[in-house]
């Protein structure tokens, strides 16, 4: 299915990009994961009813408001961008007009991933590339905290995983590999998931 048909499908409007207007910020533009690759992934990682997802770096939602219809469980999704996060609120109106029966909150929030504090369900961490690997270090020992606090199996989640990403993650936190997940198609090597867990 085209991008723009699954859009219309969650009656949303996710497509294109936005760039920051400030060339020395060190986060990364708006782009949104294609849907076939959302397909791909959550044909073989699923979601339980247990499970809530925390999108850093939403954009207009696409992923969080996919992986709720898909699953009907909680999701998060915090943007830093504030036309792109007026630009999520947007969609979740209309998405909502069209899954009020699905009972799982999504709650969307404007502000930096870094200064997000990790709830003790969220359990699946969702990143695709959306900030330098500092503040991906800052995001990852956050997620820590959380899980020393209230211990629980985690997962991260990577699209289009950055080498400096799967380093922090294989040396400085207990986070390992569990899976890898190709594109079908995809010529594109790196345009993958890789899906670690800490246990
Ligand atoms: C590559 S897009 C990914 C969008 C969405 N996660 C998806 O996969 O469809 C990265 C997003 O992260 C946002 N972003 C960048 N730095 C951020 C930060 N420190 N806190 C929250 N959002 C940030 C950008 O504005 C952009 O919308």
């Amino acid at each position: 299915m085209e991008e723009k048909q699954h859009d219309r499908l969650l009656n949303i409007k996710t497509r294109g990009l936005r760039e920051w207007r400030d060339p020395g910020v060190t986060y990364n533009r708006y782009e949104p994961t294609p849907y076939s690759a959302l397909e791909s992934l959550f044909q073989v990682y699923k979601l339980s009813k247990t499970d809530k997802m925390v999108d850093f770096g939403c954009g207009r939602g696409r992923v969080a408001f996919y992986v709720h219809n898909r699953f009907q469980v909680p999701v998060v999704g915090i943007e830093a961008n504030e036309r792109t996060y007026e630009e999520a609120l947007r969609n979740k109106a209309t998405y909502r007009l069209r899954a009020q029966h699905i009972k799982a909150p999504i709650r969307l929030v404007f502000g930096l991933a870094e200064h997000y504090e990790v709830e003790p369900e969220d359990n699946k961490f969702y990143f695709f590339n959306p900030f330098s690997v500092s503040t991906f270090k800052l995001v990852t020992a956050n997620i820590m905290t959380s899980v020393k606090k209230k211990r629980r199996p985690v997962d991260i989640i990577l699209y289009y995983p950055l080498p400096k990403y799967k380093k922090i993650l294989q040396t400085k936190t207990p986070f390992r590999l569990l899976t890898k997940i190709r594109i079908p198609r995809e010529t594109d090597k790196t345009k993958k998931f890789l899906v670690y867990r800490c246990r």
